[in-house]
């Protein structure tokens, strides 16, 4: 099932997720609602928040360069173990549509995470998948990557921000 994305400026997107400890069946449906949501959008990852569920959890298209992406990855508790090298590209974010920045990030990294039944598992990942995980972890912690841009190209944000931060007032229920 399609779900709302949480968008910019709202203040969910502010929160920091709680870790998952439960494991129930309940994750896979909310796991099956996400990755629908995030390939509906077009977007490679999605965090939990995103759709307004505080929690740990991630999905991520680890072969979205591929015909076949196959199923989604959900990660639960997702945790950066090491990183290395560093890359300056482009990136977006589903919660901020249209407005794409370079961000610097690291270009790899080893990341330990919990799947659907809590399983723990070890993944090295590069290039925009290394990215993503750590877009999505920064989502976990309320972060978002327009803090992360330079001061001085911020300022060519304002702009964009200002505007979605006038379409969401113009859309929030009374
Ligand atoms: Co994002």
């Amino acid at each position: 099932m399609l779900r709302p994305i949480v968008l910019y400026p709202d203040p969910r997107l502010k929160m920091k997720s709680k870790p998952v400890t439960e494991f129930n069946p309940g994750l896979m449906e909310l796991a099956a609602d996400m990755a629908e949501t995030m390939r509906n959008a077009g977007g490679v990852g999605l965090a939990a928040i995103q759709i307004g569920e505080p929690i740990r959890m991630m999905v991520m298209d680890e072969h979205y360069d591929q015909e076949d992406k196959g199923e989604s990855l959900a990660m639960f508790n997702p945790e950066v173990l090491e990183e290395e090298g560093s890359e300056t590209t482009e990136e977006g974010c589903l919660s901020i549509p249209d407005v794409r920045e370079e961000v610097e990030r690291s270009f790899k990294v080893k990341v330990k995470y919990q799947d659907l039944e809590g399983k723990e598992h070890t993944s090295e990942y590069e290039g925009l998948l290394a990215r993503c995980v750590l877009h999505e972890i920064d989502h976990m912690n309320g972060q978002l990557f327009i803090q992360k841009v330079p001061a001085v190209k911020r300022l060519f944000l304002k702009k964009q921000l200002d505007q979605l931060k006038k379409n969401f007032k113009e859309t929030v229920p009374l």
